[in-house]
C-alpha cells in the first residue's frame, strides 16, 4: 500500500474554462464533457455558476442529475442570493458541493468592494454558514488570494474554517504569483492556521506570465491537496492550470512530488480533443502532452537515440496519454464498423444517426482521396459530432477572384424546401465576396471575429477544416466547416454559425 498523498483534481472546464472568449457550450455539450470528464477520473467538477444566466443554472442541475462518480459544484459569490440559486441548482445531485468565494487582497478591497477586512471576514463567515446550511461539502476561495496580505489570508481562512468550510481553495485569480512565493502562501497557511488540518487545501492558478501549472505544483509540495484546472489550460484571458500538464507532471516526476492523482491518464488525449471540437478551441501543435507534436521527434541525432532506446529523449510514452500507436489508414473498402472502433479509440463514440452521416461523408472523402489518416477522420467527426441543426445548407456555389477583377461569389442555398440564389461582387476577397452572398440570403449579418484554415493531414488532398467566430447581436458564435476545397469549407463555416445563431434563437425564445 502506498502512504503517497492523494492530490485531487477540480476541473473548472465548464465554469473558468467557458470563461475563454467563444468558448461558449451548450447544455448536451456540458453534459457530454462532463460524462467525459468522469471517465477521465477528475475528483470534482465545477459545472457552472448558477446565479450568471439561466443556462449556467441549467448546466450545473443537468450535470448534476446525469453524472455518476464525481463531485458536482456550483460556484456563488457570498451572498444569500447566489448561494440560494446554486443550492437550487445542486439539490437533486448526490454528491454536490458549493463554491463560494470573496475578493480578500487589499486592491480588490478598495477598489471593487469598498470593504474593511473586518466587514469582508464577516461576509466570507456568513457565505459559508448560508452554504453549510445546506450542504456538508463547502469550499470556500478568498479571490486573490496570491496577492492578499498573508496575515489577513489566515485570519480569513481560520474564520471560514471554523464557519464550516471543508476546501479551502487560494486562487492566483490574475496570475501574477510565481512557484516559490505560491509555495510559501500554501507553507504558511499550513503552519500558521490553527485549524488547517479540518479543510483540504487547494490551489487554482492562471497562467498569464505562463506559471500556472509550476505555481500549483509549488503549492502541491508545500501541502496543497486539491488542484483546480481546466482541459487543455482553456479559460480567462491567458487560461488555467492545464489539467493534463499538471498530471502528467506528477505522475512523471513521482519520484519528486511523491503524490498521485486519480486520473486515468490514457483518457487525456481524446477529452483533450473532445474539448477542443466541442470549444471550437485548437490546441497548438507543441502543447505539452496533448499537441499533435508533442511525441514527435524531428532531429536525426533524438531519432537514432529512439531507435537505440526510447528512454534517451522520451519521458512519457504516447499511449500513456492515450495517443493512439498508430495512425491507422482507412480507405474506400473500410466499412463502417472499421471507422466506429476508429472514432472511438480517437474519443467519439459515435451512435446511429451520427455513426451514420460521418460514414456517409467518409464514403464521398474515400472516393476523393485515396487513404484517409486519423485528421481527416478527426475532421470529419467534429464537423458533424456536436453540430447543431442545419437549417441552411449550401446547394452549389461559384466563386472567382483575379488579381484583376472584383471578387466574386454567386450562391445557391436551401432551407426547407425553397432554394434561393444571391451573388455579391463585393468584399477584399473570396472569402469576404462569399460572407456577403451569404448575408444577403440568410438576412444575418456576421461580423468576423476570427477566420483560420487548416489541413487536417499531410497531402495537397488533405481536408480543409475552416473554424469561424463571428459576432451577431454583441454574441460570439463559432462555426466549422470541413471539404478538400477550402472555400466551400468556409461556405460551411459561416452557415454553421448562422444554424447555430438560429438555434440559439430558438432556445431563447422557448
Ligand atoms: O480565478 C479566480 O479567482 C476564480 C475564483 C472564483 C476561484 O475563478
Ligand atoms: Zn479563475
Amino acid at each position: 500500500m502506498s502512504a503517497e498523498r492523494r492530490i485531487k483534481i477540480f476541473d473548472t472546464t465548464l465554469r473558468d474554462g467557458e470563461q475563454s472568449p467563444g468558448a461558449s457550450m451548450n447544455l448536451a455539450e456540458k453534459v457530454e464533457i462532463a460524462q467525459a470528464l468522469t471517465d477521465l477520473g477528475v475528483d470534482v467538477i465545477e459545472a457552472g455558476f448558477p446565479i450568471a444566466s439561466p443556462g449556467d443554472f441549467e448546466a450545473v442541475r443537468e450535470v448534476g442529475m446525469n453524472t455518476r462518480g464525481a463531485t458536482i459544484c456550483g460556484l456563488a459569490r457570498c451572498n444569500e442570493k447566489d448561494i440560494d440559486r446554486a443550492w437550487e441548482a445542486l439539490k437533486h445531485t448526490t454528491d454536490a458541493r458549493i463554491h463560494v468565494f470573496l475578493a480578500t487582497s487589499a486592491i480588490h478591497r478598495e477598489f471593487k468592494l469598498r470593504m474593511t477586512p473586518a466587514e469582508i471576514t464577516e461576509r466570507a463567515v456568513a457565505g459559508v454558514r448560508r452554504a453549510v446550511s445546506y450542504c456538508d461539502d463547502v469550499e470556500f476561495s478568498p479571490e486573490d488570494a496570491a496577492r492578499t496580505e498573508l496575515d489577513f489570508l489566515c485570519q480569513v481562512v481560520e474564520a471560514t474554517i471554523d464557519a464550516g468550510a471543508t476546501t479551502i481553495n487560494i486562487p492566483d485569480t490574475v496570475g501574477y504569483a510565481t512557484p516559490e512565493q505560491m509555495g510559501k502562501v500554501i507553507q504558511t497557511l499550513v503552519n500558521r492556521v490553527p485549524n488547517i488540518d479540518q479543510a483540504v487545501l487547494s490551489v487554482h492558478c492562471h497562467n498569464d506570465l505562463g506559471l500556472a501549472v509550476a505555481n500549483s505544483l509549488a503549492a502541491v509540495g508545500q501541502g496543497a491537496g486539491q488542484i483546480e484546472c481546466t482541459m487543455n489550460g482553456i479559460g480567462e484571458r491567458a487560461g488555467n492550470c492545464a489539467l493534463e500538464e499538471v498530471v502528467m507532471a506528477i505522475r512523471t516526476r513521482n519520484d519528486y512530488f511523491q503524490c498521485h492523482t486519480g486520473i486515468n491518464t490514457e483518457r487525456l488525449v481524446p477529452t483533450s480533443r473532445l474539448v477542443s471540437s466541442i470549444t471550437g478551441i485548437q490546441v497548438q501543435r507543441n502543447k505539452a502532452i496533448v499537441g499533435r507534436n508533442a511525441f514527435a521527434h524531428e532531429a536525426g541525432i533524438h531519432q537514432d537515440g529512439m531507435l537505440k532506446e526510447r528512454t534517451t529523449y522520451e519521458i512519457m510514452r504516447p499511449e500513456d496519454v492515450g495517443f493512439a500507436k498508430t495512425d491507422l489508414v482507412l480507405g474506400k473498402h473500410s466499412g463502417r464498423a472499421a471507422l466506429a472502433d476508429r472514432a472511438k479509440q480517437l474519443g467519439f463514440h459515435l451512435t446511429g444517426e451520427q455513426l451514420q452521416t460521418v460514414f456517409n461523408e467518409f464514403k464521398k472523402l474515400a472516393d476523393k482521396k485515396k487513404e484517409i489518416y486519423d485528421g481527416d477522420l478527426l475532421a470529419l467527426v467534429r464537423q458533424q459530432y456536436h453540430d447543431v441543426p442545419e437549417q441552411w445548407t449550401l446547394v452549389s456555389f461559384q466563386v472567382s477572384s483575379a488579381s484583376d477583377k472584383q471578387p466574386y461569389a454567386r450562391l445557391t442555398l436551401r432551407r426547407g424546401e425553397n432554394e434561393f440564389t444571391e451573388e455579391a461582387a463585393d468584399g477584399d476577397g473570396p472569402i469576404d465576396a462569399a460572407f456577403w452572398a451569404t448575408e444577403k440570403i440568410t438576412g444575418i449579418k456576421l461580423v468576423c471575429k476570427d477566420y483560420q484554415v487548416r489541413s487536417s493531414t499531410v497531402g495537397r488532398d488533405a481536408l480543409g477544416e475552416v473554424n469561424l467566430d463571428v459576432e451577431f447581436n454583441g454574441q460570439s458564435y463559432r462555426g466549422r466547416g470541413v471539404s478538400t476545397d477550402t472555400v466551400e469549407a468556409t461556405i460551411k463555416g459561416i452557415l454553421n454559425a448562422i444554424n447555430r445563431i438560429l438555434m440559439t434563437q430558438e432556445e431563447t425564445s422557448e
